[in-house]
């Protein structure tokens, strides 16, 4: 029996996560759905933002659908990312995220990359602390080989399996030799198993530069934690937005669908939320982690055909604009006719 554990968390995490399971309920019938809590409306109710219950159950799962989770910009005593934390309770260790053209008038034709981001450490470990009476902000960096080796496999395996021809590793090793230094030689250490398969290496800077001119030139993109988030967010503009770019976080045996996006404060509660990057990161769990690609393409196709008939939530058009409710409705109707 499959099982899913879903997390709204919070702001449109309570829209955008219903809205999928709806679509996953009808490519999906037999995947069992459990509930768990898990933000800052957790944390503010009982204390912690991951309670040990939700995390026992996304653990007893092993597949996880996670809307988005509201973090303050400031310490919180006992206030700790909850989506960082699961990734590493669960051990995902690589996050896929695609940028593939959508039919919206916001995306760039012909865009068709992948990011692979290390998921587990670099400065998300959040080993932080002040000196110098809090005048000065320590954080600690920590790049591994283990860490480094699982996702750069999991990026050239990818590549091979997705006939993809090009690898660039993205890094600072310029300037940070120890620590982006170790990732890059990891790196090149597994490229060196993939003749096949192209490989370059890129500063990060300039793949931020490169990302903005000519996003065509990228296929697959290898990157440590933190700049793997960064482009990441930039690859979205060119898929049309951020309401329409999802995302896998994944290990052995385990996943974690959840949208590039955050908890967008600014819409909650306004029913107008994009809810297209959660179903796709949905289809994701379907191909990546039940192994179930025929229902994964029949829910990239109803979303592609629900866009292409010029449904569009408020994201991608100011005028005639649909309801996160009304795409989702259209989605499924469409899904049906697939499956
Ligand atoms: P955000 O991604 O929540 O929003 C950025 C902009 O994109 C906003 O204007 C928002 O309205 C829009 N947007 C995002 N998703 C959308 C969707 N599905 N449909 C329509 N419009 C959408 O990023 P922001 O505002 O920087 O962060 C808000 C909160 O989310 C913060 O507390 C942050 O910590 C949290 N966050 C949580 C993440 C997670 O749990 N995985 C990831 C990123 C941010
Ligand atoms: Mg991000």
């Amino acid at each position: 029996m499959l099982q899913v554990c879903v997390i709204e968390a919070d702001g449109i995490g309570h829209e955008v996560v219903p809205a999928a399971v709806r679509v996953l309920r009808v490519v999906a019938p037999d995947v069992e759905i459990q509930t768990a809590e898990a933000g800052w409306d957790t944390f503010k109710r009982l204390g912690t933002p991951l309670p040990d219950e939700t995390l026992q159950m996304a653990k007893a799962c092993g597949a996880v659908i996670f809307g988005a989770a509201a973090s303050p910009s400031y310490p919180v005593d006992g206030y700790y990312v909850p989506i960082v934390r699961l990734r590493r309770e669960l051990a995902t260790y690589a996050s896929l995220r695609p940028t593939r053209y959508l039919p919206v008038p916001t995306a760039r034709e012909g865009v068709n990359l992948i990011v692979v981001r290390e998921n587990t450490e670099d400065l998300y470990v959040q080993h932080e602390h002040t000196e110098d009476d809090g005048q000065t902000g320590i954080s600690e960096k920590r790049i591994t080989a283990v860490a480094s080796e699982r996702v750069a496999r999991r990026a050239y395996e990818l590549a091979r399996r997705n006939g993809r021809e090009k690898v660039t590793i993205v890094h600072k090793a310029s300037v940070l030799v120890q620590s982006d230094g170790l990732f890059r030689r990891v790196a090149l250490e597994i490229a060196d198993h993939y003749p096949e398969i192209k490989t370059e290496e890129m500063l990060v800077d300039t793949a931020a530069y490169w990302l903005v001119k000519d996003p065509l030139r990228f296929d697959v993109i290898l990157a440590p934690n933190m700049y793997g988030d960064i482009l990441s967010d930039m690859a979205a503009a060119w898929g049309g937005g951020l309401g329409l770019a999802p995302s896998l976080n994944i290990g052995d045996g385990v996943a974690i669908a959840e949208p590039v996006h955050g908890c967008a404060p600014d819409i909650a509660g306004l029913g107008i939320a994009n809810p297209t990057a959660m179903i796709l990161s949905i289809a994701m769990l379907l191909r990546h982690h039940w192994l179930r690609p025929e229902v994964a393409f029949a829910i990239e196709t109803a979303v592609r055909d629900v866009l292409y008939s010029g449904a569009y939530t408020r994201d991608i058009a100011s005028v005639n604009a649909v309801s996160t409710e009304e795409f989702t409705n259209r989605v499924c109707d469409r899904v049906r006719e697939l499956v």
